[in-house]
């Protein structure tokens, strides 16, 4: 499959210290694939850009949350290929211009906020009506669904899979299994997907931190219908070899507890190594705390590869929240500033 080169490829893998057993715990370092572009969605970007440059698209329209990693780093993308952004972000009710939302705008992405309803009932709806909008005024649109995981967006990490069995020869190391977060399911199931072609027998779990595990099953399902409609021959996914582990999803979508901003804390000292607090924070909390309770999924495992799908600039905006040791920051500004 064509794609443009966008990101920093291959990506380092390095050895964890701390593991939380005796299982050896690797890490490779997506969140380094660049810097603007960086994360696990620039691999995706690759293929699904190439596709709208090849269907001559001047504007690309997607969607995110307002801390949407995937928005910032298509607004990257855009803008280094000379296309126009739009991004429909969903109003956190505070617009605060930091993390990625300020990136977005840096990089001179066009945004629309959605309600929280608009954005859980009407994003396709909308998503549409602005692209109708835009080829009415002449432009070619290309829509990108929320994380660019579509059947394109797949290959991103299909070919992934590829990059870990060089490197594991490279290494001389034998990952038996390969843990990932899982927020909207194109990067679970591309590594999956790359899995299944390869007869590779590498346990591939997610750890979804958005949905349950019942509703990423159904939409892996679903990506490889999408996925083969790109290949000579339809890609066959059993059921049995998707591993999901519910449970660390916390309060909610880009919410955290303290014990995530304590894992993240202590992580950060012990391997100098930031994780997000969206994302990778809850997904390596949950590996560690699955890896230690004997999981099904992870036991047995003896060489167990993380991969760091990036998202540090969520952690800004989130500062207080460490600083406090996870509790909220005193709200009145007459009080010297603090913790609750
Ligand atoms: C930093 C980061 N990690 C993991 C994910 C999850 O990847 P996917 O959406 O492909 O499931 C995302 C995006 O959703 C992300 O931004």
């Amino acid at each position: 499959m064509k794609k443009l080169q966008l990101a920093q490829l291959p990506t380092r893998i390095d050895r964890i210290k701390t593991p939380p057993t005796e299982a050896a715990l690797w890490i490779k370092r997506d969140d380094q694939t660049g810097l603007e572009l960086s994360g696990n969605k620039v691999r995706k970007l690759e293929y699904a850009l190439q596709e709208a440059l090849e269907q001559k698209a001047d504007t690309v329209i997607t969607c995110g949350g307002i801390q949407s990693n995937h928005a910032r780093a298509t607004a990257a993308a855009c803008a280094r290929l000379g296309l126009r952004c739009i991004l429909l972000l969903q109003d956190d009710g505070q617009r605060k211009p930091s993390g990625n939302y300020f990136l977005d705008t840096l990089l001179g992405a066009e945004t629309v906020f959605l309600s929280e309803s608009q954005y859980q009932n009407e994003l396709d709806e909308i998503l549409q009506n602005i692209a109708d909008v835009q080829n009415a005024q002449g432009h070619t649109a290309y829509t990108l669904p929320i994380g660019a995981s579509n059947g394109i967006g797949t290959f991103g990490y299909y070919a992934a899979f590829a990059e870990i069995l060089a490197q594991e020869k490279e290494a001389g190391v034998v990952f038996d299994t390969i843990v990932c977060a899982v927020g909207s399911g194109g990067t679970y199931a591309g590594l999956l997907f790359g899995a299944i072609s390869a007869g590779s027998n590498k346990k591939i779990v997610g750890i979804p931190i958005a949905k349950d595990a019942a509703y990423f099953t159904d939409r892996v399902l679903c990506l490889s219908h999408d996925f083969s409609a790109y290949l000579p021959q339809k890609l066959t996914c059993p059921p049995e070899q998707i591993r999901l582990i519910d449970g660390w999803t916390g309060p909610g979508y880009a919410k955290n507890t303290e014990e995530d901003f304590a894992f993240i804390r202590t992580f950060a000292r012990n391997e100098g190594i930031v994780l997000d607090p969206v994302y990778t924070g809850k997904a390596m909390r949950g590996l560690y705390e699955s890896l230690q309770q004997g999981h099904p999924h992870v036991a047995g495992a003896k060489n167990i590869l993380f991969i760091h799908t990036g998202g540090a600039f969520g952690l800004f905006g989130k500062e207080e929240r460490f600083l406090c040791n996870g509790k909220k920051p005193t709200a009145n500004k007459r009080q010297k500033s603090g913790c609750q």
